[in-house]
């Protein structure tokens, strides 16, 4: 029974699928468990099930329409987004999720959805000819590029005949996977996770820099999971498009040196250190803090080498599991193994470019992670949050056997 500090507000969307009737079991979860439950259902949910039994099993109100007929004046849509300390959606129908996805925003809870701003977990739960539709995996992975948790879908028998992948998780697994994201469990709980991500960005003059490629897709990817598992994270990012996660607290950084100081700062105090952050090994000497004027004449710029950041962890490490990426396109394997025993690291993420789907800026990537030892697993082709959840599961382990 959650105590008076750790009890948390939940909110939980139910939308029109079969697995519906397994929101009634999830809200009894949560509410056994001491938190606070308000559902809110679409239209098509109370085909399914009823209002009353949710109502009763969370002691609230269910909240469905918009426009609720009393007529009172309310900004319902925001109160309850504000309330939540992280909104479920079991079980998300292919129609949510594209709405979701598309920020559409025409009933109560599509309405809610992106007015939230606390951590939210997704249960798919379909068809699995529809979860395979191109447009419904690209509006899922949509919604997990902006942050959003998912638990599932299970392969199993649907309840429409078929079997294959579409069945909402047991209402215990999404219990228990909110918990974590909430921090109140999971394998890293009170854990301090470090993450470093993107690149640096190392100036020229006053307008230009020198960086490289990197999204910041793998290190968010990263951070996500690692907080998915209950740890508290640190997210170290340099210059990104992407959003920053929920829940998760984020230091900003443009160049090595600033990326360097960040974390450092924070490695004592860190259990794990994850660096995925693509720093610049080279910085032009004395940028002009205006700038240079263009001229017929070729231009020269004197590079210094940055610190290796990597190398200065490796030195301070103590009880830390110290996790490096490596991106090569020559001799790979042979120099991800000297960079890994040479900065004294527990293991090595080996990516490489030229690879279809792998390393700058795609949503998947192929990696090959090298232990102490010279043991190397060869993952395959997967999205950034599985290569993410397997890096996670690795440290889990290492951390146990310490
Ligand atoms: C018996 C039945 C079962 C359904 N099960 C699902 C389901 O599991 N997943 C899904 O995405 N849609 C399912 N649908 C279709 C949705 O109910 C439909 O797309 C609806 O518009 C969803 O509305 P909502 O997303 O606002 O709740 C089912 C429809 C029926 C009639």
């Amino acid at each position: 029974m959650a105590g008076d500090q750790d009890k948390k507000h939940v909110l939980l969307g139910v939308t029109g699928g079969i697995a519906a009737y397994k929101s009634a079991e999830l809200t009894r979860l949560f509410v056994k468990a001491g938190h606070e439950v308000k559902v809110i259902m679409t239209g098509s949910a109370c085909e399914f099930i009823t209002p009353l039994t949710l109502a009763t099993l969370s002691n609230n109100d269910v909240a469905i329409e918009m426009f609720p007929e009393s007529g009172e004046f309310t900004t319902r849509h925001i109160d309850l987004a504000d309330w939540a300390d992280i909104l479920v959606i079991a079980p998300a129908t292919a129609n949510f999720i594209g709405k979701a996805a598309n920020g559409i925003c025409d009933d109560l809870l599509t309405t809610v959805f992106p007015a939230a701003t606390c951590p939210v977990l997704i249960a798919p739960a379909m068809n699995s000819n529809m979860w395979d539709y191109p447009a419904v995996q690209e509006n899922f992975l949509k919604l997990l590029s902006y942050g959003f948790y998912s638990v599932g879908p299970d392969s199993g028998d649907l309840a429409c005949g078929w079997v294959g992948r579409g069945r909402m998780v047991e209402p215990e697994t999404i219990f228990l996977k909110a918990l974590s994201i909430l921090s109140l469990s999971g394998r890293l709980m009170g854990k301090k996770v470090l993450v470093s991500a993107s690149r640096t960005e190392e100036p020229i003059d006053s307008v230009r820099y020198i960086s490289n490629r990197s999204s910041g897709k793998m290190g968010y990817a990263l951070a996500l999971e690692a907080k998915a598992e209950g740890a508290d994270v640190v997210l170290v990012s340099g210059p990104s498009g992407l959003t920053a996660p929920r829940g998760i607290e984020m230091v900003r950084v443009t160049t090595a040196v600033e990326m360097a100081e960040a974390v450092k700062k924070r490695f004592d105090e860190s259990d794990v250190v994850i660096m995925s952050a693509a720093v610049s090994d080279y910085a032009p000497s004395n940028p002009p803090a205006s700038k240079i004027k263009k001229t017929e004449a070729a231009l020269h710029l004197d590079l210094d080498s940055t610190e290796d950041i990597l190398r200065s962890l490796g030195e301070m490490k103590k009880k830390q599991v110290l996790v490096g990426f490596a991106l090569e396109t020559d001799n790979a394997v042979d120099n991800a193994i000297k960079k890994l025993e040479s900065k004294n690291l527990d293991f090595i993420v080996l990516n490489n470019p030229n690879e279809s789907g792998a390393g700058f800026d795609t949503d998947t990537n192929r990696v090959d992670i090298i232990s102490r030892g010279g043991r190397v697993d060869e993952l395959p082709l997967m999205s950034k949050r599985e290569v993410a959840a397997e890096i996670i599961t690795r440290i889990v382990k290492l951390l146990n056997s310490m």
